[in-house]
């Protein structure tokens, strides 16, 4: 008997069309692979359907809120269903950039310095207050987002004053929560690790924009950017960017597998800005490029997380 895997995708978050990208190449990787497959799109009957589905496993191909966040883990919880990836805490904590970069701190990562802003601050104190805030306690330039978000959505990279307080009203467009953080100069890299208690980090990924920010357009439009494979850095940062990728993977909790974005200054030292549990998983896509340099191709990637969310834990 193949197994069968309920694959969720689509949804209704900023990021639904990366998603059914990201379905629609899984599905036909786990069809390759011998599974069985039903594609679902997310939409509020999806507890009954999957009652009525009954799979083995879960497979949620869905980025951001509702799917990225720990509340379609909780519902498969509730329903005792496995699932691939991330339980309800690790991804809730991943995608909270803030809380995120208090616990990488804690185990000795360096994150770019920041503040946080809520709607509440906001309707409080005014928007020229929070303004000043940013300006006192982050030199320029800095880069405000939104506390949780992904795609690089919402995201303002701020080089003059002036600019400021449209970048946080932007931020604030796309969630409660805003972080406006120092801008690391330096290489853009990502590590994927893969794993639930034995970890391996993935060959880092050097990313080279042409616009140089790694944003929207630049990660979804074909020849916008460029994914170098190993990475060119100084050794001893491949090997820190490695480390820092498999600290945070465990400092979060997660499960099967994460893509932590890096950045590495012109002296080698390494930054962490954030964990992703669900990282695009399209075949040209960051962690497929970086497993098939690692002797991974994509069917195999895509079998071997469904193993992982599988294994007793
Ligand atoms: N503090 C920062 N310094 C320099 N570049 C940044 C910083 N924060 C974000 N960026 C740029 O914006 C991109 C997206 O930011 P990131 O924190 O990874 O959020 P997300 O990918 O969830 O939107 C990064 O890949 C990088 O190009
Ligand atoms: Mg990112």
């Amino acid at each position: 008997m193949s197994t069968n895997v309920a694959l969720i995708y689509g949804g209704k978050s900023q990021e639904r069309e990366i998603s059914l990208r990201t379905g629609e190449q899984v599905t036909s990787a786990l069809l390759e692979k011998g599974f069985e497959v039903i594609a679902l799109d997310l939409d509020e009957d999806i507890a009954t359907t999957l009652l009525h589905a009954k799979p083995d496993v879960v497979f949620i191909a869905l980025h951001g809120k509702y799917g990225e966040d720990g509340c379609i883990q909780g519902l498969l919880e509730i329903l005792g269903l496995p699932y691939v990836g991330s339980g309800v805490l690790a991804s809730a904590l991943a995608m909270n950039k803030a809380i995120s970069k208090q616990l990488f701190r804690l185990e000795g990562l360096m994150c770019p310095k920041d503040v946080l802003f809520s709607s509440r601050m906001l309707r409080k104190a005014g928007i020229q207050n929070l303004v000043a805030r940013a300006e006192r306690d982050i030199p320029l330039p800095l880069v405000v987002k939104p506390n949780k978000q992904g795609s690089t959505i919402g995201l303002t990279v701020v080089e003059s004053p002036r600019d400021l307080e449209k970048a946080i009203l932007k931020a604030f467009e796309y969630d409660d929560e805003v972080l406006v953080e120092e801008y690391i100069s330096g290489t853009e890299i990502t590590v994927g690790v893969l794993g639930n208690d034995e970890l391996r980090a993935l060959p880092v990924i050097e990313i080279r924009s042409v616009k140089g920010l790694y944003d929207y357009e630049a990660k979804y439009t074909p020849g916008m950017s460029e994914h170098i494979i190993p990475a060119e850095i100084d050794e001893s940062a491949y090997k820190a960017a490695q480390e820092a990728a498999l600290k945070a993977h465990r400092a979060l909790g997660c499960r099967g597998i994460s893509r932590s974005d890096l950045i590495v200054t012109s002296e080698n030292q390494v930054y962490i800005l954030e964990v992703n549990t669900i990282p695009g998983m399209t075949r040209t896509s960051l962690i497929p490029d970086a497993a098939k340099a690692a002797g991974i191709e994509f069917p195999d990637l895509i079998a071997s997380l469904v193993e992982l969310a599988l294994e007793e834990t």
